[in-house]
């Protein structure tokens, strides 16, 4: 990367030089790809962060091609936590999904000060354990999962229908005192061409907001809608003329339309976070 930028390519030599078989990325289509996206989003919703979903391709080019254009890094622990680290991306650019998050790698995030998106109760505990023994005030995001569309995507996360999110708050309230609930995060799946769906899950973290700001007094600072945002290579289990791919524009006028009703009367507003993969 970044020695082919604006140059003319010749495939040959290029794999004289590297051998096969050969992977080559266009960087400026990712930067312009990266600035279309946060552009999209941030002329309707001004304080949008990009978080790139490393799982998609984490090649140390592409990850420090967005660290350097400002994009955050959606990392799992492991391999793409390691990554971030490895080239350098600051704590507080580096939010924390999966299911499981072993003790040493969360001790590290912790004295990091990464996002930290809380998954389970068990998980919940250790963090817990980790800020006392830190002697560390610590805030967490916890993940939900809703019944968007026919997805319940139930394996991860907190769910919202049953109460189990909201008694999660409360517990973290009334129980945690160390830990601070500070955003809510969702991910509805992946290849999402339906708009609606992320209409759906807008207003299924709205309404618990809500709930969590008048029953609690607990105020989100930021809103993680997730990745799943769909590209032009139409899926085997699709049949291409059905295969009709939202613009960036209408994803962002889907979700940021029923933020900015929401969040009318609010000086300042909460932060938008989305997890593109497969799009950047
Ligand atoms: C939590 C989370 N965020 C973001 C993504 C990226 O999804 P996509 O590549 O569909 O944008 C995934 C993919 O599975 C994910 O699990």
């Amino acid at each position: 990367m970044g020695d082919i930028l604006n140059k003319r390519i010749n495939v040959k030599e290029l794999l004289k030089k590297y051998g096969s078989p050969l992977f080559v990325v266009d960087e400026s289509k990712i930067i312009s790809q990266y600035k279309r996206i946060k552009q999209g989003f941030t002329k309707l919703y001004p304080n949008t962060e990009i978080s790139y979903a490393y799982k998609a391709n984490y090649l140390l080019g592409i990850c420090k091609l967005i660290n350097k254009l400002g994009g955050l890094a959606e990392v799992i622990p492991g391999f793409e936590y390691q990554i971030a680290k490895l080239i350098g991306v600051k704590g507080n650019k580096i939010i924390v999904n999966g299911p499981y998050k072993p003790i040493e790698e969360l001790s590290s995030m912790i004295k990091d000060n990464c996002m930290i998106n809380v998954d389970n109760f068990d998980e919940l505990n250790k963090i817990n354990e980790i800020s006392k023994k830190l002697d560390k005030k610590v805030s967490i995001g916890i993940r939900i999962n809703a019944k968007i569309g026919k997805l319940p995507w139930s394996k991860f996360g907190f769910n919202v229908e049953s109460g189990e999110a909201f008694n999660v708050a409360e517990t973290i309230k009334n129980k945690f005192t160390n830990l601070t609930l500070n955003g809510v995060h969702i991910h509805i799946g992946t290849n999402i061409i339906n708009i609606d769906l992320y209409k759906e899950a807008v207003l299924t973290i709205l309404k618990f907001v809500r709930e969590l700001k008048n029953k609690l007094g607990i105020k989100m600072n930021y809103i993680d809608l997730g990745g799943g945002f769909a590209t032009e290579a139409c899926p085997a289990e699709y049949d291409f003329k059905d295969w009709n791919v939202p613009n960036i524009e209408e994803y962002a006028k889907a979700i940021c339309k029923p933020l900015n009703n929401f969040f009318k009367d609010e000086n300042k507003k909460p932060t938008l976070i989305l997890e593109p993969g497969r799009l950047i």
